[in-house]
């Protein structure tokens, strides 16, 4: 395997590998400290990131690597009307691996195309976020000890938000899930996703709109941001944007053991007041992204 651009190109033993690698990362940093000594990553960001950017960077730092790239396409000679491709295959001459994002589905698959060093989506439009769901599924193993046997609760932005849909073809491949889609009509998941994954793989499922109604049954609540930038009316935004907020009072009737995740960032869909709480996991989810991109680069540059 040369590059990742989609979670599905990754089996699931590779991704049980990905994940026991993070651990090994996690229980023993030192031993990984100088593994990509002389290598470097370039980070191609032609939109918005913090926390994958900042932590592919951290994860290239702390494997002994180097570090370059751009935060934003205006800095780049894309604000010049240069081509992905060509631009990749210019990375390709300074770097050993590229991270990119950008807004266009399937420009990280043109880059992969284009060079021979491995490239590594890092989210392409609503399409796909695969070291997002590496991220969640290593923050799942480390918070419930186990990837089967779970009722997970998707809540809020099921349509437009790429995470869900790569967590859903993800957690597809394990036994004994069960999914509760919490969503208003307007932002329900796909029906590719209803159909080609849950309904074909016969994962149980249902679609509700009450978060408070659900709650109770869930071991993982995966909240999602309604992303601004994914609609294209703004008056259907501002009417959906506040549709679940989680606050403590909703949090009442949920399990003691309930994980509370989120790919952040958020907006206003989880009150602050929950971030104290020991179910919020979702500030560990951020730095187990750290973790699992660590363990990808080590795979994808055969260290
Ligand atoms: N979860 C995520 O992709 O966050 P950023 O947009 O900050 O990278």
């Amino acid at each position: 395997m040369k590059d990742l651009i989609d979670i599905r190109e990754l089996s699931t033993s590779e991704i049980n590998q990905l994940i026991e690698v993070a651990k090994e990362i996690i229980d023993n940093p030192l031993d990984f400290a100088e593994r990509c000594k002389h290598k470097k990553l370039a980070t191609l960001f032609y939109e918005p990131s913090t926390r994958t950017r900042l932590s592919f960077e951290a994860a290239m730092y702390d494997l002994g690597g180097q570090v370059i790239g751009f935060s934003e396409a205006g800095s780049s000679s894309a604000a010049k009307g240069e081509s992905v491709a060509d631009t990749a295959k210019t990375v390709e001459c300074f770097a050993d691996i590229i991270a990119m994002r950008h807004p266009k589905e399937g420009a990280p698959l043109v880059a992969s195309q284009a060079v021979n060093i491995p490239v590594i989506n890092a989210g392409d439009g609503g399409h796909h976020h695969p070291t997002q769901t590496l991220t969640d599924l290593l923050t799942i193993a480390r918070e419930k000890g186990r990837l089967d046997n779970l009722t997970i609760g998707c809540c809020g932005d099921l349509k437009f938000g790429r995470t869900v849909h790569s967590l859903i073809a993800a957690m597809s491949r394990y036994a004994n899930l069960k999914f509760v889609l919490i969503s208003p009509d307007e932002l329900r998941v796909p029906e590719h996703v209803r159909t080609e994954i849950l309904e074909k793989d016969k994962i149980p499922y249902e679609e509700v709109h009450s978060l408070e109604e659900a709650i109770p049954k869930l071991d993982i609540l995966y909240m999602t941001r309604v992303q601004k930038e994914r609609f294209f009316n703004e008056a259907d935004y501002i009417r959906l944007k506040d549709s679940y907020i989680l606050s403590p009072e909703k949090l009442r009737q949920a399990k003691d053991d309930l994980s509370i995740m989120h790919p952040l960032p958020r907006v206003n869909e989880i009150s602050t007041a929950i971030d104290s709480d020991p179910r919020a996991a979702y500030f560990r989810q951020v730095k187990n992204g750290k973790f699992i991109r660590m363990a990808l680069i080590l795979k994808l540059l055969e260290v």
